[in-house]
């Protein structure tokens, strides 16, 4: 496990674009993994100006995103397929049946989670996989639990997770309660993986997993395990380890 600390959100907003262009360079149809939530801004910011500028082709590449929550249409603007359109995919040139994210409002989750593991095994793994970090040290919607779940399934959604993403929505009330998600297992098989956070919020999340226990009471805690995973944090998150 490698941590690097910065400065600003956007100068890990470089850093890990970087990381994704050096990724398409060396191999042009990689199999790309995303995440929401508002960490990932700065990146999508500066992977769309390396597009911009010609560095990055992402004309031959496969996309997996995290996580979705269900009920949500894809066209909700709160549904995460709606975010990584307005955010990412619009402005590259992905091609939009190459771009996978959960169906969350197919009426059946476990049928669309079973065939979105089965999609990413097809692709033959994700290449490079980017994650944000709960508070309560959750990865994509893997929250702390009591074993690692392997494959994409569905979850409950904790308070404290349903808190802090309220702030998107009305009202608590309008979160939905249930989300699709990546397993733990799902996130471990990408050969690399890049995290990212930043604010005080984070410190202890980021402390418990670099420093902490091995333990699905923290689910990133996992990540010691991996053999090629790179923390990309600003001074407040890091300022527990
Ligand atoms: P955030 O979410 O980037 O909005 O803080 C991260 C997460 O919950 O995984």
């Amino acid at each position: 496990m490698v941590v690097k600390v910065y400065k600003t959100a956007e100068e890990i907003g470089k850093a890990a674009a970087a990381m994704y262009a050096a990724q398409v360079i060396k191999k042009p149809d990689s199999v790309l993994g995303f995440a929401t939530g508002s960490t990932p801004i700065p990146t999508y910011k500066s992977i769309i100006e390396l597009y911009n500028e010609g560095v990055i082709d992402f004309s031959q590449v496969t996309t997996f995103n995290l996580d979705e929550y269900s009920g949500l249409d894809g066209t909700h603007d709160q549904s995460y397929r709606y975010f990584m359109m307005q955010n990412l995919f619009n402005h590259i040139n992905v091609r939009k049946d190459a771009i996978n994210i959960i169906n969350g409002n197919s009426g059946d989750d476990e049928k669309a989670c079973k065939e979105y593991e089965e999609r990413i095994n097809k692709a033959g793994g994700i290449d490079l996989q980017i994650l944000g970090i709960g508070n309560n040290g959750h990865i994509a919607f893997n929250e702390p639990a009591d074993y690692f779940p392997n494959e994409t399934h569905t979850v409950k959604l904790t308070e404290s997770t349903i808190e802090a993403n309220k702030r998107f929505f009305n009202s608590a009330d309008e979160v939905p309660k249930y989300a699709l998600t990546m397993g733990i297992g799902s996130i471990m098989r990408a050969r690399s993986i890049i995290l990212i956070a930043t604010g005080s919020a984070k410190a202890q999340a980021i402390y418990d997993s670099v420093k902490g226990n091995i333990t699905p009471n923290c689910p990133a805690s996992v990540l010691q395990l991996h053999n090629d995973v790179t923390f990309l944090v600003d001074e407040a998150a890091a300022a527990k380890l």
